[in-house]
C-alpha cells in the first residue's frame, strides 16, 4: 500500500523542486536582465540624439527592437515570480465598488484611446468584503486586459458590474469580443497557455491564484464570436471573518467554465 504511494509523492516533490528551481532561476535572471533593459533604453536615447546620418535609422530601429524584447522578458519574469512566490495577503475591510472604480480609472484613458466603451454598473451601496486590495486590483486588471485583447468588432464594449449573489459579493467583466473556442475552455487556466502572439499565459493563472487565496471562485461563460463573461464571487466580509476565526471550514468552490 505504501509502495504505491511512493511514485506519487516522488512526482509531487519533483514538481515542487522544479517550481523552486524555476523561480530561483527567474530571480537570478532578473537583475542582469534589468541592466540590459536600462542599457537598451540609454542606447536608444543616445542614438536618437545623434545627428541624422549613415545608418542611424537602421541602428536605431534595431536598438528599439532590443528594448521591446528586454521589456517583454522583464514583464514576463515579474509576472512569473508573482505567480511562483505570491506575496503574503494583506487583508483589510474593503469595498469592492471602490476597488473596481480605482482599477477602471487606471485603464480609462487607454481604453478610450483604443475605442473601447467601458460601462460600469456598480451596486448602489458599498459592497463590503475582506480583501487584499492590491491583489484584487491585479486580478481585475488581468481580466479587463483579457477582455480588451479579445475585441474584434467595430463596436467594442466592456461592461463591469458588481453586486451580491446569494449574499456573496461578485464582480463581473463582460466583453463582446471573439469568445473562447470550446476546445480552449479546458486550457485557459493552464500556466503559459496563450493564444495571443505576445501573451505569456500567466494572466488567468494569477487571477485564479488570487481568487482562491480569497476563498472565492471564478466562473466563465463564453460564446465564440459573441463574447465572454467572467464572474468572480468572493466570500462576504462576515464569511471571511468566520473563516479566519476558524469557525467555518468550508473548502474552495470549484471554477466553472462553460
Ligand atoms: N475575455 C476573453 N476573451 C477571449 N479569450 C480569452 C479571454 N480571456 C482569456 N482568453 C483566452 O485565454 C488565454 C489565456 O489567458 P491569460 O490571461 O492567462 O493569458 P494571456 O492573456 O494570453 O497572456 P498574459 O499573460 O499577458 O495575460 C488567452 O490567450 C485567450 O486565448
Ligand atoms: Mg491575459
Amino acid at each position: 500500500m505504501y509502495n504505491s504511494l511512493v511514485p506519487i509523492m516522488g512526482t509531487k516533490k519533483q514538481l515542487a523542486d522544479l517550481g523552486a528551481v524555476a523561480s530561483g532561476l527567474a530571480h537570478e535572471i532578473r537583475n542582469p536582465l534589468n541592466s540590459l533593459h536600462i542599457n537598451s533604453q540609454l542606447i536608444v536615447e543616445m542614438l536618437d540624439a545623434l545627428p541624422d546620418g549613415q545608418q542611424k535609422s537602421e541602428i536605431l530601429s534595431m536598438a528599439q527592437s532590443n528594448l521591446k524584447v528586454t521589456k517583454r522578458l522583464s514583464d514576463l519574469l515579474s509576472d512569473f515570480l508573482r505567480y511562483a512566490r505570491p506575496p503574503s495577503m494583506e487583508l483589510v475591510v474593503s469595498d469592492l465598488n471602490r476597488i473596481v472604480s480605482e482599477t477602471l480609472r487606471f485603464l480609462e484613458v487607454d481604453f478610450s484611446r483604443r475605442g473601447v466603451e467601458l460601462a460600469a454598473r456598480l451596486h448602489p451601496e458599498p459592497v463590503p468584503l475582506f480583501a487584499d486590495e492590491k491583489q484584487l486590483r491585479q486580478a481585475l486588471l488581468n481580466l479587463l486586459l483579457n477582455a480588451e485583447e479579445a475585441m474584434d468588432k467595430d463596436r467594442k464594449r466592456i461592461r463591469v458590474s458588481t453586486g451580491f449573489s446569494g449574499g456573496r459579493p461578485f464582480v463581473r467583466v463582460q466583453d463582446n469580443g471573439r469568445g473562447i473556442p470550446a476546445a480552449d475552455r479546458g486550457q485557459i487556466f493552464r500556466l503559459f497557455f496563450t493564444t495571443r502572439r505576445n501573451g505569456s499565459g500567466l494572466g488567468l493563472p494569477i487571477v485564479r491564484q488570487i481568487v482562491r487565496n480569497h476563498g472565492g471562485k471564478i466562473s466563465i461563460r463564453s460564446r465564440q464570436g459573441m463574447g465572454t463573461t467572467v464572474t468572480v464571487t468572493l466570500p462576504s466580509e462576515a464569511q471571511s471573518k468566520a473563516k479566519l476565526s476558524g469557525r467555518s471550514g468550508r473548502g474552495l468552490l470549484p471554477e466553472k467554465v462553460r
